[in-house]
């Protein structure tokens, strides 16, 4: 296994920063991984998709690109199937392969652009589904000890957008593959935003995982910007939880504000409409700017350095802060 030299990342990452690796390898199995002669001096970073990254400048250690393929039916009954799937195959890939199949559960996850092996890190979700609603169980080698961990869902201690592995064992292990665990039989989720709406649109009748996919497609198409266009990594801050009793007196100055009562009597709040009411919605700073279609993505209108962005997302914060006392969290990872 080699590794390329001031490798320019810009491929690799969704908002297109054109950064550099000092070492760059892809991996392909986990014999490569285990045999790897690394400085111990120098940081290591695992990079899936790219498309939760922000990178503010070039890396000066190594890149792992994890390349770890292969999808597997490793358990079936009458009910569901477990799939297990190397860590590098493409998250999009896999859903398509499984509304092929007619394994139910990750139709709402259509479009997600990255790697299966990220898909735990932040425990991906839209439209009402949570990939730890299907995650049965995943392996991954530490990096420093050179052993292989499996990890359970309780192990990984799943929350919104989070894991064990964006906290404890941030930057510890590859993860190498992961086992999710499907159904034959369906439930669907279509109550969450516009999916009703769309399906309709789309004259839909038999509700079927592939209807209920497309219309997510067709809906994330409309809003999201697509990252070959325009660079982005998604939702740039995660919707922030308050209480009840702080969500009334924000509504009783912002009668529209938009919030989502969570079962334990909290709220979590629309980032996106805040980030709208302050006014940020088609802003542009230079090369980095807020997508007009979605205040809650920050994106690279061509050129943009990692600083630009991250620099725009502090005047974001800031202002949010001020305007209705709330702090918002950042989702991407900022390198
Ligand atoms: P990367 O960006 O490569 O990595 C993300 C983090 O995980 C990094 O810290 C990296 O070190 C680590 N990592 C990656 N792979 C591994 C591995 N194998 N082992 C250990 N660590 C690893 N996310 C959602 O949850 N819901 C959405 O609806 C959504 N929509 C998006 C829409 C767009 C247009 C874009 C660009 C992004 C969106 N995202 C969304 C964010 C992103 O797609 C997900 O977070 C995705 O899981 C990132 O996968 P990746 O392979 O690109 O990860
Ligand atoms: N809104 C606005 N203006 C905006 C954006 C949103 O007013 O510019 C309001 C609207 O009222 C809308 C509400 O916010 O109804 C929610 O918007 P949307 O349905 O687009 O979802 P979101 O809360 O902005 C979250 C996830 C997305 C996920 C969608 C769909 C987070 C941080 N983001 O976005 O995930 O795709 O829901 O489930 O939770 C990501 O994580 O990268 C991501 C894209």
């Amino acid at each position: 296994m080699q590794f390329s030299e001031n490798k320019s990342l810009a491929a690799f990452n969704s908002f297109g920063i054109d950064v550099k690796a000092r070492y760059f390898a892809k991996i392909s199995s986990v014999d490569e991984l285990s045999n790897l002669q690394l400085m111990q001096n120098l940081p290591l970073l695992v990079l899936g998709g790219g498309s939760n990254i922000l990178f503010m400048g070039d890396f000066n250690g190594y890149i792992l690109h994890n390349q770890i393929r292969g999808i597997e039916v490793v358990h079936e009954d009458e009910d569901q199937v477990l799939v297990r799937t190397g860590a590098g195959e493409v998250w999009h890939d896999f859903v398509e392969y499984c509304i092929g199949n007619g394994f139910a559960g990750i139709e709402n996850l259509a479009l997600i652009p990255g790697r299966n092996g990220a898909s735990p890190i932040q425990n991906i979700g839209a439209y009402g589904v949570e990939v730890k609603d299907v995650f049965y169980e995943l392996e991954a080698f530490h990096l420093f000890e050179k052993k292989i961990y499996r990890f359970s869902a309780s192990d990984c201690a799943f929350g919104y957008r989070d894991s064990v592995f964006k906290n404890k064992y941030k930057g510890q292990f590859m993860i190498s593959s992961v086992t999710y665990r499907l159904n034959k039989k369906p439930t669907f989720h279509t109550t969450y935003g516009a999916i009703q709406q769309e399906l309709e649109e789309m004259g839909v009748e038999d509700l079927s995982i592939r209807a209920v996919g497309d219309a997510v497609i067709r809906i994330r198409r409309f809003k999201l910007p697509d990252p070959a266009i325009i660079g982005n990594a998604g939702s740039f801050f995660k919707n922030p939880e308050i209480s009840a009793a702080d969500f009334q007196q924000l509504r009783s100055v912002y009668p529209d504000i938009v919030g989502y009562a969570l079962p334990g009597g909290n709220i979590k709040l629309a980032a996106g409409w805040m980030i709208e009411k302050a006014g940020w919605k088609g802003f542009r700073k230079g090369q980095a700017g807020v997508h007009d279609k979605q205040a809650l993505v920050l994106v690279n209108h061509g050129g943009a350095k990692g600083k630009e962005i991250y620099d725009l997302s502090e005047e974001i914060l800031a202002s949010i802060r001020e305007k209705f006392g709330v702090d918002l969290e950042r989702e991407v990872n900022v390198v």
